[in-house]
């Protein structure tokens, strides 16, 4: 089942539109990345799939309910942290979770039990009597998702939530991702950390300038790219790059104390590699292989795009 249908969206705000025939499906169950670079439209999609911004064309439906038609039906559906959270800094780190829970509708017992449950998984249950004023940015980022997952949301839309966190809390963000999603929420994710959405993400599109230029598994974007390998040797002795120069070699850069070498074929490289090394009497210290990473490979798509 489709949780997360959008239809053709499409938002101007002058000019350049800023989101230009985006279709999307995110099926249930899944973790969907929503990658680009800054002011690519992942926000303004964001705000027309939940209700914020309508749409100047196009169609999104959460759990089968239209956004347009039945907004308050739909929101009841989903928890959102937006990009830049709205938290209440005049109440307590507990009061803005119970508060959230009751606009939800939820009884007083599950919202106890609930607040006590994320305030602890969240690592803030020895600050829940402070307000939120007192908070840091990281604090602050964390009740912003506590308030979206009190109610069990089937679908989290979460618009960079890591961004700007310290790595403990970012641990913290990821992990909450990954228990709601395993007690059944599906996600929407917009980052711009590519292996943070590699390591998150079933599925992943990449937006650049309102225009969605892929969507597949991380690791088919990434295979896309699979050409550009290289391979990393150190070698006891000082040796000139052209030595390593063979047949299935490209090019060769120093690297640091180690040498560079790009190819297409990284374990025919290798074995080559060794062969060079044992006609020149070379001892290897180290030997490793690189394929692209997604950053690389988002870097290639959107470069001149
Ligand atoms: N309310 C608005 N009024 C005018 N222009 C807007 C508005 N909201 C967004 N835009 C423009 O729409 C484009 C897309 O912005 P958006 O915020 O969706 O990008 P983003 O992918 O979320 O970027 P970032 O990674 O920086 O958060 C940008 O050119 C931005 O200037
Ligand atoms: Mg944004």
């Amino acid at each position: 089942m489709d949780v997360i249908e959008a239809h053709n969206l499409y938002k101007s705000f002058g000019p350049v539109p800023a989101v230009n025939d985006v279709s999307i499906t995110v099926k249930k169950g899944e973790i969907f990345g929503f990658l680009g670079q800054n002011g690519a439209g992942k926000t303004t999609t964001i705000r027309m799939l939940t209700g914020v911004l309508i749409p100047d064309s196009g169609t999104a439906r959460i759990c089968g309910i239209d956004i347009q038609q039945d907004p308050l039906e739909a929101k009841r559906h989903m928890g959102v942290i937006p990009e830049n959270g709205t938290v209440y800094a005049d109440l307590t780190a507990e009061k803005n979770i119970l508060w959230t829970a009751k606009c939800y509708g939820m009884d007083r017992v599950s919202r106890e039990e609930n607040a006590r449950e994320i305030l602890i998984r969240l690592g803030l249950e020895s600050r829940k009597d402070d307000l939120v004023r007192t908070f840091s940015k990281g604090m602050r980022q964390r009740i912003s998702i506590a308030c979206a997952i009190v109610h069990s949301p089937p679908v989290l839309f979460l618009d960079e939530p890591t961004t700007g966190l310290d790595v403990i809390s970012r641990r913290l963000v990821i992990d909450t991702v990954r228990h709601m999603n395993r007690e059944g929420s599906t996600v929407l994710i917009t980052t711009h950390n590519i292996e943070e959405a590699s390591a998150l993400c079933s599925a992943i599109s990449i937006i650049h300038k309102g225009i969605l230029i892929a969507t597949d598994s991380p690791e088919k974007i990434r295979k896309q790219y699979d050409t550009s390998g290289f391979v990393e040797i150190a070698f006891e002795q000082k040796i000139m790059g052209r030595t390593l120069m063979t047949g299935g070699i490209s090019r060769v850069e120093p690297m640091g104390d180690k040498w560079r070498v790009y190819t297409d074929d990284a374990d025919r490289a290798v074995k080559d590699l060794v062969k060079i090394a044992e006609q020149n009497h070379l001892k290897i210290v180290s030997v490793a292989t690189s394929t692209p990473s997604l950053e690389q490979a988002f870097i290639e798509m959107t470069e001149g795009a």
